[in-house]
């Protein structure tokens, strides 16, 4: 029974794979090495395979904050293939702004997702500053996203494609639901090796699971990138720095 859930939660993982937003399935993707994933050695030019390789979606569980049953976002940030940052400056001075909040006002559903499912722990009045820092920092340096891998570039839609497709990662691999089919739900403590494997067998891979204090802090999820903009999730280069046991709180 616990092989057939967690195969059965698999599935639901791979049969959305398709659903990322559609201005980037138009992009240049078409005179991309197909299927060539980003880290390999026929990964194509930086409009088909993100130059830092390794993509992280950082999900977070923040009492307080976003619906009780979703875990938030803290980023989807690109590192080099062996796992190393790109550093504090981004990868684009002339794509820094300042003012991400209006930014993303210019979107009508993209921000209302990203008040409900990315909102910064310090406060809905630091969401602002909170998604400028991701961008510049993080943003910019998804290279499949810059403005000359689209045919017909819009003001912005780097930006907004970069926040939708982390988004869409987050609903994707939506590691509440992971988790509560393996009965590891909210107001409880669980063994770091059973919260971790509940995620490994719905997801196919290693995560990174971080605590602080003993209380779960972040869950982390490692991608490869193939024909531009498709996420194919690969195991954690990293440690999980919980032991013993995770204390999983109400929010
Ligand atoms: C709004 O954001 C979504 C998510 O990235 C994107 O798919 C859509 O194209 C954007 N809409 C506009 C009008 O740019």
């Amino acid at each position: 029974m616990k092989f057939s859930l967690a195969l059965a939660s698999s599935l639901a993982v791979l049969s959305v794979t398709s659903a990322l937003p559609t201005s980037l399935t138009t992009r240049a993707a078409d005179s991309c090495p197909a299927n060539a994933l980003s880290c390999s050695s026929t990964a194509g030019g930086s409009c088909c395979s993100p130059t830092n390789g390794l993509l992280l979606l950082v999900a977070q569980w923040v009492e307080g904050y976003g619906p009780d049953n979703a875990f938030t976002l803290h980023g989807l940030w690109p590192d080099t293939c062996s796992g190393g940052q790109t550093g504090n400056s981004g990868c684009d001075s002339t794509r820094q702004y300042s003012d991400l909040e209006s930014i993303l006002q210019g979107n009508d559903s993209l921000y209302k997702d990203m008040t409900t499912y990315w909102p910064s722990y310090k406060g809905a009045s630091n969401n602002g500053d909170f998604w400028s820092h991701e961008w510049g920092k993080h943003g910019t340096c998804v290279s499949t996203l810059a403005p000359k891998c689209y045919s017909s570039y819009t003001k912005y839609q780097d930006v907004y494609d970069y926040f939708g497709t982390a988004l869409k990662l987050r609903q994707q691999y939506d590691l509440y639901s992971i988790l509560n089919q393996a009965n590891i739900t909210p107001g409880g403590s669980y063994s770091a090796d059973d919260f971790e494997s509940a995620i490994q067998s719905a997801v196919g891979v290693k995560p990174k699971v971080t605590c602080s204090g003993g209380n779960l802090e972040e869950v982390w999820l490692y991608f490869h990138v193939k024909n531009g903009n498709q996420y194919v999730p690969t195991d954690s280069v990293d440690s999980s720095t919980c032991s013993g046991s995770i204390n999983y709180p109400n929010k």
